[in-house]
């Protein structure tokens, strides 16, 4: 497995200079060494390509979920490209377009491969990944500002946490994601949550996936003011400021 940093940096903190943090940084890629790879100008090759080329570029689709394939018998791809839950379309393609250059960039010639970004997912593979819960590989990233009241903190961040979880969890077969925030933390702090599956999994499945990427914030992100837990089939994300669009249509 192969971690890559690359450079397409998040701007978020620009608009919050008031906060001194982010050690959150650049898109991640994940790189399955040990699935094969394959060669180039391959069938699998053309075929990766012409897929996540119509997927980030499909304008059907205006609920953030795209569970795309193409190919035949063993040059079948198939790709998932999961964004933000509060994106409108249009910002949707574009950190897709932009994910599927830099997958490939990052990880050249694999036939399986996950990015993360701060707006959007992006994997594809040979095998089998539509309603299917996977929850490795995992990826941690945290906010470098501590909590100063733990306990108290922990005590909201829980009940946020299970309470996106049970809304999340019984969304539709196009979109599971909820939002949060609860302003009775400590001084005066809103803590904002966000969780978010693929919404292929069923509603026993997200609830399984999330449940176990939370419990995942005490190893990940135990006494931070923000932090996030990455798994291919779902995500969870908490912060002391808003991070979301809280559009009235969500
Ligand atoms: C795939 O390619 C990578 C990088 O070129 C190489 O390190 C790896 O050993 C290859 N894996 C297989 C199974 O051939
Ligand atoms: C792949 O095809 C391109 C364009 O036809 C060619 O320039 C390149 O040399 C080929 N690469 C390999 C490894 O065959
Ligand atoms: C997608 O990315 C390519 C390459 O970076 C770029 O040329 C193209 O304009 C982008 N398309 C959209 C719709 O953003
Ligand atoms: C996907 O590729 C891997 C590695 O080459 C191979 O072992 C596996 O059987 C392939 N899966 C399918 C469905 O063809
Ligand atoms: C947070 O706490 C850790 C451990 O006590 C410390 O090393 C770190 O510098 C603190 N971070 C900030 C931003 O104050
Ligand atoms: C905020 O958290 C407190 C403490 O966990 C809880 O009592 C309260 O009901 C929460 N408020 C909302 C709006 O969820
Ligand atoms: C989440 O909290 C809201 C507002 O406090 C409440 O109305 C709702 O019933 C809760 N949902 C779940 C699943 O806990
Ligand atoms: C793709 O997702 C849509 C929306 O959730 C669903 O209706 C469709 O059955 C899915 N297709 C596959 C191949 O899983």
């Amino acid at each position: 497995m192969r971690v890559a940093a690359i450079s397409r940096m998040f701007i978020l903190f620009l608009c919050f200079p008031f906060l001194k943090f982010i050690s959150l940084g650049s898109a991640q890629n994940v790189c399955d060494n040990g699935h094969g790879n394959y060669t180039a100008n391959s069938t699998y090759s053309t075929n990766l390509n012409t897929l996540l080329s119509s997927l980030s570029s499909d304008t059907q689709i205006d609920y953030g979920f795209y569970n795309f394939s193409y190919g035949e018998n063993s040059n079948i791809v198939n790709a998932i490209g999961l964004c933000r839950g509060d994106l409108e379309p249009e910002e949707c393609r574009s950190c897709l377009n932009d994910s599927r250059v830099d997958i490939t960039q990052a990880c050249p010639n694999q036939k399986k491969a996950i990015l993360w970004s701060e707006k959007c997912m992006l994997r594809y593979s040979n095998d089998t990944i539509f309603h299917k819960m996977e929850t490795s590989p995992g990826y941690y990233m945290w906010n470098a500002n501590n909590v100063t009241e733990l306990d108290q903190f922990s005590a909201v961040l829980d009940d946020l946490m299970k309470n996106v979880t049970g809304r999340a969890a019984s969304g539709d077969s196009r979109r599971k994601y909820a939002t949060a925030e609860n302003s009775t933390a400590i001084n005066f702090q809103t803590i904002y949550g966000l969780v978010q599956c693929t919404p292929d999994l069923s509603q026993q499945e997200c609830n399984q996936c999330l449940e176990g990427a939370i419990s995942e914030i005490p190893t990940c992100c135990n006494g931070k003011q923000g932090g996030r837990v990455l798994r291919p089939s779902c995500n969870i994300r908490f912060e002391t400021y808003s991070f979301y669009e809280t559009a009235t249509t969500l």
